[in-house]
Formats: structure tokens, C-alpha cells, sequence
């Protein structure tokens, strides 16, 4: 096997992996992902979004690897490979490149030996749940606990960007908002929430099914839902500001968030949440959301892993 920088690949070769990948999206997620597959594709092109091409010893290409460059160190965007060998290769590769520099990751499990091979490049992960609900089996809100008078519920309204920014900010604790907000800043929030409402990384986000939860009138939780394929509502957020947290909010953003996803046409919603976050685990499983996968949340300082006779590494 052959590791190449995926520059020189040929439209109509990348276009098969590319269908290949969209596939098993499709296959472990029910999420459509064929058109993120067109920006990546558009962004090898036009500006050279730096990735590397597996290629067998036929010469066919058979995996690839892309990333962003950033301020903070590379963003790993995927990794495609379909043996234990080539996901060795291509995240080795990787790393040699990035050599003593840092870098992240939030990527689906797909890959085989994904996580043994970021382990062996430097890198920690964290496992993040796929979870599924059925919105078929929704008879009634199940909510177990009554709220607190003065909570009121009320549709995404333009706009709300801000608010749902400052809800995350008070939210999420310094450790857990790395993902979204490398530093935990407001700014930082803003701009998560303004890709994920304006761009379709996380599904296409659906107004109508997000939620804003306001306790006396102010805004004290959000919930952000998305659609990854025709019938598959996704739960990209939810949140709840931390001096309302345990008062039964989360559970009533989430009783409508479901709910108007099945009012629109869906007929599951997906989610995905840290390993570590137990809280959130057993508010979700007590709404009936069940585990399909998961994701891999990685974080290290490059370093290579060691020669390969089978690792043509490129500089
Ligand atoms: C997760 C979150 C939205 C829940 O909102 P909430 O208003 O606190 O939730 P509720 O009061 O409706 O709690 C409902 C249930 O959730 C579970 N739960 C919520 N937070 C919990 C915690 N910190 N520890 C244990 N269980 C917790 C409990 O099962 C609780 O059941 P109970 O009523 O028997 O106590 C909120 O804790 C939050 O904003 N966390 C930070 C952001 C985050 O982690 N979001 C989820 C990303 S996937």
C-alpha cells in the first residue's frame, strides 16, 4: 500500500470513495451525507484542503484522510480506510506530517482500528454514544417530573443565535465545551451555533423543531435539532444554563423537541453524547434513545508511531 498526499487523485476516483463512505453513513446512522462529501471534494480542488490517498498495490485508490489546518493545531475531518492496515497507514502518515504539533478530532467509529491507531499516534479519545429513538413508539410526552410555574416553551425564533450561545456558555463545564469551543469563549459559542444553524455539517438545521425554554420570561435552555436524512431528526444540542439545571427544563426540551420532529415528518431522532456524560445519558435513555454506534472525540500532539514496511510515508 501506497501513502500519497491526495492532491494529484483524479475526480472520478475520490467520487467512488466518496459513495463508498456516504454509504456506510447511511448504513450506521441513517444520515445523508452526500452532499458534505461534495464540499470536501469541491475543497481538495479548488483550494487544496490537505488529505492524504491510500492507494493498493494495483495502483487503486482505496482510502483516504483529510484535515484542517488551524490556529490551534489540525483538525482531523475523516478517515476512510476499510482494514486495520490502510486506518494505520493513513492516520501514521498523519501524524508524521503533523509531527509535535496538536490535534483533534470528532469522527464516526467507521474506519477499523480507528481508535487503536490514533492511541499509537499520541492521541486520547473519548467515545461519544450514537444514540436512536423511534419517534413512532412517542404516545405522549413522557415527562416525569412537573415544572417549575413561570417555564414557558417556545419555537426557534431568526435570530436566537445569540441566546442559544449564551445558554451553551453557561451550560456546558470548561472541560466538556472543548469540542464546540476550543477555549470555552462567548465568541467562540456564537460561531459554533451560527455554523451549525447556517451550514450542514450537523444536518440541516430545522427551525421548526428547535426549541427555546424561558424561565420568567428570560431564555434558560435551547434545543437544536437538525435533519441528516428524509425520516432522521438529529438532536445536534441541548442545553440548559446551569442555575436552572435539575428543575425538569432538560426533560421539557426534549418532550418538545421530539415531539414537533414527529409533527414534521420525521420518524427517529438520533443524538450524540460523551461516554462521560452520565447526566445526559440517563435523561436520554429514559426517553427511550438506545445505542447504534459511536463517535470518537480525539485530542493529542502528533507523534509518529514508528516505521512501517508497508507505509510509504509522504512528507
Ligand atoms: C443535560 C441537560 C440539558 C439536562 O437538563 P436539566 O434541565 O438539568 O435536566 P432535567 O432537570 O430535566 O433532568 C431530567 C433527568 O436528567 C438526568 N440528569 C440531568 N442532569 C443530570 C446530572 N447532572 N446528573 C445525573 N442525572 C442528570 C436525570 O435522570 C434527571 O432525572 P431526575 O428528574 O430523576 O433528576 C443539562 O444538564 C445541561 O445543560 N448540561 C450541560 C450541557 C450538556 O451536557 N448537554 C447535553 C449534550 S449531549
Amino acid at each position: 500500500m501506497t501513502i500519497t498526499d491526495w492532491s494529484g487523485a483524479a475526480p472520478g476516483a475520490v467520487a467512488e470513495l466518496y459513495a463508498r463512505e456516504s454509504q456506510q453513513w447511511r448504513d450506521a446512522f441513517d444520515w445523508d451525507t452526500a452532499a458534505q462529501w461534495l464540499e470536501v471534494e469541491t475543497a481538495r480542488t479548488a483550494w487544496g484542503l490537505p488529505g492524504l490517498l491510500a492507494t493498493d498495490d494495483a495502483g487503486q485508490p482505496v482510502g483516504w484522510l483529510f484535515y484542517l489546518p488551524g490556529p490551534s493545531g489540525a483538525q482531523l475531518g475523516g478517515v476512510s480506510a476499510t482494514t486495520h492496515t490502510m486506518t494505520r497507514a493513513l492516520v501514521a502518515a498523519f501524524a508524521n506530517r503533523e509531527q509535535g504539533r496538536t490535534f483533534a478530532a470528532f469522527i464516526p467509529a467507521l474506519s477499523p482500528g480507528l481508535e487503536e491507531a490514533l492511541h499509537l499516534v499520541g492521541c486520547e479519545t473519548i467515545p461519544h454514544l450514537h444514540l436512536v429513538a423511534s419517534l413512532d413508539r412517542l404516545t405522549q410526552p413522557p415527562m416525569t417530573r412537573p415544572v417549575d410555574a413561570g417555564i414557558t416553551l417556545r419555537p426557534w425564533r431568526t435570530g436566537d443565535d445569540l441566546v442559544a450561545a449564551q445558554v451553551l456558555l453557561s451550560s456546558y463545564a470548561r472541560d466538556d465545551a472543548a469540542l464546540f469551543a476550543p477555549t470555552g469563549a462567548p465568541d467562540e459559542w456564537l460561531t459554533y451555533v451560527t455554523n451549525l444553524v447556517e451550514q450542514i455539517g450537523c444536518g440541516r438545521f430545522v427551525p421548526e423543531s428547535s426549541v427555546v425554554v424561558e424561565r420568567d420570561g428570560r431564555p434558560a435552555g435551547i434545543a437544536l435539532v437538525t435533519l441528516v436524512s428524509g425520516a432522521m431528526a438529529h438532536l445536534a444540542q441541548i442545553a440548559v444554563m446551569r442555575d436552572a439545571q435539575g428543575r425538569g427544563l432538560g426533560g421539557a426540551l426534549l418532550d418538545a423537541a421530539l415531539g414537533a420532529a414527529r409533527a414534521g415528518g420525521a420518524r427517529a431522532m438520533s443524538l450524540l453524547v460523551s461516554s462521560k456524560n452520565k447526566g445526559a445519558i440517563a435523561l436520554y435513555r429514559r426517553y427511550g434513545f438506545e445505542p447504534r454506534g459511536h463517535f470518537l472525540e480525539a485530542r493529542g500532539l502528533a507523534s509518529s508511531s514508528g516505521p512501517s514496511d508497508q507505509v510509504t510515508p509522504v512528507g
